[in-house]
């Protein structure tokens, strides 16, 4: 399966973000469905579909709105492009104060002292830890460490979150995943990692049927998914537990502190802001 991406670059003008932000959110696009990159020289903007059709039609209009003045590209991204980018020059990393991951097909020997290794394969899913997300996931896993024993990995990816869940103390962790090429590629990185009874379903969170509650439940998810199945996350954190949500671009912070912080259930307990991205702690009130 492709991903197709509307890549929309523009050179660097005072006010030109706001403009380019408002010109499409007239056409009917949200800030939740759009990532920004904002670098010196220019501004890009993103916006993912998944066929070709799709974005030529979208293309269209927005040629037609800015006459011009906007380079638009339409990039497709194979899902292949994960296992190829993944084998070129990746070496372990640290993703967590404890924890390095760590290519399966790559020694141990690179891995500081007193540090534990996650070996990982993700040949088509996302989740390798080297994207912000997920490395803010994992260490606000991490700092939760002995608040938690069971866990829920929405939208599991790579498994990487479940692995992370297990060394910092979950014995008990569903995963789910609408992807189910992305399943199994999670159960074989979970038994890679000696990590056993993991429960886990392809499907989608929206129309997943189980009621269990757990301690911890993190969704790293695109803005637009977590704002519309924000009430179904929650459910699943028990009273007292906790919730991580993550995949919020810098942009669309300001957007998901107001719609989250408009819930009585929950209470904002840590931001991670980095480059581009950002992921958020809450509590669920007793
Ligand atoms: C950004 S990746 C996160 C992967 C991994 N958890 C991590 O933190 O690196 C999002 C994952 O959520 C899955 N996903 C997207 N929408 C979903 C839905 N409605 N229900 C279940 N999984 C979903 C995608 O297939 C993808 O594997």
């Amino acid at each position: 399966m492709n991903t197709f991406e509307i890549k929309i670059t523009v050179k660097k003008r005072a006010a030109v973000r706001a403009l380019l932000v408002s010109a499409l959110q007239n056409m009917g696009i949200s800030p939740s469905d759009f990532v920004i990159t904002d670098s010196q020289k220019e501004l890009a903007v993103s916006l993912y579909r998944a066929t070709r059709a799709e974005c030529q039609a979208l293309v269209k209009n927005i040629s037609k709105a800015f006459s011009g003045q906007v380079l638009i590209n339409i990039l497709r991204h194979a899902k292949k492009d994960w296992s190829t980018q993944w084998k070129t020059g990746w070496k372990p990393f640290p993703l967590t104060r404890s924890i390095y991951v760590v290519p399966l097909w790559q020694e141990r020997r690179n891995i500081p002292s007193g540090k534990r290794p996650i070996f990982l394969e993700t040949t088509s899913a996302f989740g390798t830890g080297l994207h912000e997300t997920t490395r803010f996931t994992s260490q606000l896993i991490e700092f939760q460490k002995g608040k938690f024993q069971s866990f829920f990995d929405i939208g599991t990816g790579s498994g990487l979150l479940c692995i992370v869940a297990a060394l910092n103390g979950a014995r008990k962790i569903e995963a789910v995943d609408i992807d189910k090429d992305a399943i199994t590629v999670a159960r074989n990185n979970v038994r890679a990692n000696g990590v056993s009874g993991v429960r886990f379903s392809a499907t989608d969170i929206k129309t997943y049927k189980q009621s269990t509650q757990f301690d911890l439940v993190a969704a790293n998810l695109i803005t637009h998914d977590l704002l519309r199945l924000k009430s179904k996350i929650i459910s699943y954190v028990r009273p007292g537990g906790r919730l991580i949500i993550s995949g919020i671009s810098l942009a669309n912070l300001k957007l998901i502190k107001k719609e989250f912080g408009f819930l009585k259930e929950i209470k904002l307990m840590k931001v991670t802001e980095g480059k581009e991205w950002s992921a958020l702690l809450f509590e669920k009130k007793l």
